[in-house]
């Protein structure tokens, strides 16, 4: 009896789990494929190609953090429209921030 509680418990906390996830809004990589996929398709840099969001252009260009890549956002470089509080509030800037240091980590 007592296994069976618990397993009920376990399912419970993940139903609850993922609804606040998913209340939070749309994820890192919902937002990047909105909003940055068309020129960095797979991490890459269809304008530039030095630019790239993998960690090896990152560092070099010293963009090491989600704070990096949400200045980035804020204060991009020629070629790169720029991406307001308006437009993509902090919370989910950094979503997409996270999603990029997670996923192109090479
Ligand atoms: C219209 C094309 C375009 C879009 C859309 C775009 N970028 Fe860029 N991005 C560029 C170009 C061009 C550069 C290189 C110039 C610069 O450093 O800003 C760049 C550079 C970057 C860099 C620095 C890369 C490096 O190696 O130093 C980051 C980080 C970045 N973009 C993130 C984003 C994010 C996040 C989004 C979506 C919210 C986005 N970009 C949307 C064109 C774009």
């Amino acid at each position: 009896m007592k296994t069976a509680v618990s397993v009920v418990f376990a399912f419970l906390s993940v139903i609850v789990f993922s609804t606040v996830a998913f209340a939070k809004g749309p994820s890192g990589k919902v937002l990047f494929q909105k909003n940055c996929a068309s020129c960095h398709a797979n991490g890459g840099n269809m304008d530039n190609p030095e630019y790239t969001l993998h960690k090896k252009d990152l560092l070099k260009h010293g963009v090491r953090t989600v704070n990096g890549i949400v200045g980035k956002m804020r204060h991009p470089g020629p070629g790169m429209p720029s991406f307001s509080k308006q437009m993509i509030p902090d919370a989910q800037a950094k979503e997409i921030a996270r999603y990029i240091l997670k996923t192109f980590n090479k």
